[in-house]
């Protein structure tokens, strides 16, 4: 089963209105493999993303960094599902570590967030991942289960679902993932993936790996069979983006 590759860049809180449109301007000149071969999803924070929009490639996409739980009203200082269809966002991502860990968001609250920011129109990156506790204590596997277990019990649809792997431990460590590593851990996830929601489910979900991935990784990160692309942070901001992109290549080569 081939499962089209996916790079999304995530700005988390960056950007000024020059960098901006740096950012964009390099994207928009950057020669990249067609979007038959990989889908580019940029995520710029809420305040830039209408000015992404305007100015960015039609190929390329855009993504909120979040939304709320439930339709809007009076939740001050959130933006809900509906102001995103609304504007034709088209992707948002929940469920990042820095949410979960630094905003106190469980895995129930994320799994309604992705039920309803599906049942709303949008596509959804729903990010898992381990902590440096989880991982000493060998609980990888069950830590993110209980996160995916979390999306499964509340979503029936997958199609608009891509999951992000993020290594907590190695993000706030330091420590550098090997792309063997990573694949161990995405292949474990489509294993659990076709045991609890079904194989079919487990064969077109993208499993994309979010940690430290920069031009000089990307090709060996992208050969592995379970990673399906990238969620980028730091290296989403810089040129070499670029090259992130064109590691799609590897897939279809
Ligand atoms: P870095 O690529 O900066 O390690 O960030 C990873 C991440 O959190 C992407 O969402």
């Amino acid at each position: 089963m081939s499962r089209k590759f996916f790079i999304g860049g995530n700005w988390k809180c960056n950007g000024t209105k020059e960098e901006v449109n740096k950012i964009i301007c390099n994207l928009n000149e950057a020669e990249v493999p067609s979007e038959d071969i990989v889908d580019v999803v940029i995520s710029p924070p809420f305040v830039f993303l209408p000015l992404v929009k305007s100015i960015l490639r039609p190929d390329f996409h855009v993504a909120a960094q979040n939304c709320w739980v439930r339709k809007g009203g009076a939740y001050t200082g959130e933006v809900s599902a509906e102001m995103l269809t609304n504007l034709d966002i088209p992707w948002v991502i929940l469920g990042h570590f820095e949410r979960r860990a630094l905003l106190g968001e469980s895995n129930e609250f994320v799994g309604d967030k992705v039920a309803y920011a599906l049942s709303q129109g949008l596509n959804v990156i729903v990010c898992v991942g381990d902590t440096l506790e989880q991982r000493l204590a060998g609980s990888t596997l069950s830590a993110m289960a209980a996160q995916t277990k979390a999306v499964a019990d509340r979503v029936t649809n997958w199609a608009n679902v891509v999951i992000a792997y993020e290594p907590v431990w190695a993000i706030t460590t330091g420590q550098v993932v090997s792309p063997a590593q990573a694949q161990k851990v995405h292949k474990a996830l489509r294993t659990w993936l076709a045991e609890n929601v079904n194989a079919d489910v487990a064969s077109t979900t993208r499993i994309i790996y979010g940690c430290s991935v920069n031009r000089a990784n990307c090709k060996e990160l992208a050969s592995k069979a379970d990673v399906d692309g990238f969620l980028v942070g730091g290296a989403s901001l810089k040129a070499e983006f670029v090259d992130i992109i064109k590691s799609a290549t590897v897939k279809s080569a």
